[in-house]
């Protein structure tokens, strides 16, 4: 497999890190909270892509927080601002740094498709400090459109010069890697939550439960 191609947001920046970090100030439900909060900005993506209208992924964030503040008993707005500046420069998993090295060495190329906004990802691929361990960063932004419509998916293509089927495309979201299988992509399901199966008409070509093996997927 030549090109790897990553969701970025819940694939390889864990997007409860945000709550997590600011868990004692929020309190004992930070994990609802933080759940709400992450189903919220998809919906929100799902419905500005499928009635053709475009925002940022920012303002997206910031939406969803506060659907998600008030229907957990409220945050004040010191909180809220320190847990969308925590979402600026979420951490990276653990073995997201080793895998793309791996596959970087074997003369593979490493790109990240996301719906986050140019300058968002880019302060999160810094400060995860992995800059120099990707050949290509892609925003929905080129596309004027959030996922999963097709023109998101062609952006990899186009920019990669290459057909769908030369592409190994991973995300945690199924919902992503659904509409990615439907593209013509070869799709690994990154199912790091222990999710039930779903979508069985959009396969997944793989499934793993981390990163970690992907290297030796396609060894
Ligand atoms: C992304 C969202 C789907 O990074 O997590 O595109």
């Amino acid at each position: 497999m030549k090109h790897f191609v990553f969701d970025a947001y819940g694939t390889l920046f864990d997007v409860h890190s945000a709550a997590s970090k600011h868990a004692g100030a929020i309190g004992p439900h930070w994990e609802r909270l933080s759940q709400i909060w992450r189903t919220k900005h998809l919906e929100y993506t799902w419905i500005h892509a499928a009635s053709g209208r475009h925002t940022t992924f920012w303002i997206l964030a910031q939406r969803s927080l506060d659907f998600a503040a008030a229907s957990t008993g409220g945050l004040s707005d010191d909180l809220k601002a320190k847990l969308m500046d925590a979402y600026r420069t979420l951490s990276a998993y653990p073995e997201v740094a080793g895998m793309l090295k791996t596959l970087r060495s074997r003369g593979a190329t490493t790109s990240i498709l996301t719906n986050g906004d140019p300058g968002l990802i880019t302060e999160a691929v810094q400060a995860a400090g992995l800059g120099a361990l990707l050949d290509h960063v892609i925003t929905v932004h080129e596309a004027g459109i959030f996922k999963p419509h097709p023109a998101v998916y062609k952006l990899a293509t186009d920019r990669l010069a290459c057909r769908p089927a030369d592409i190994s495309f991973q995300s945690s979201n199924r919902w992503d890697a659904a509409a990615a299988t439907v593209y013509g992509f070869k799709t690994v399901w990154v199912n790091r939550s222990g999710a039930p199966p779903e979508y069985p008409d959009m396969p997944a070509d793989h499934t793993l439960a981390t990163l970690a093996d992907l290297p030796k997927l396609y060894a």
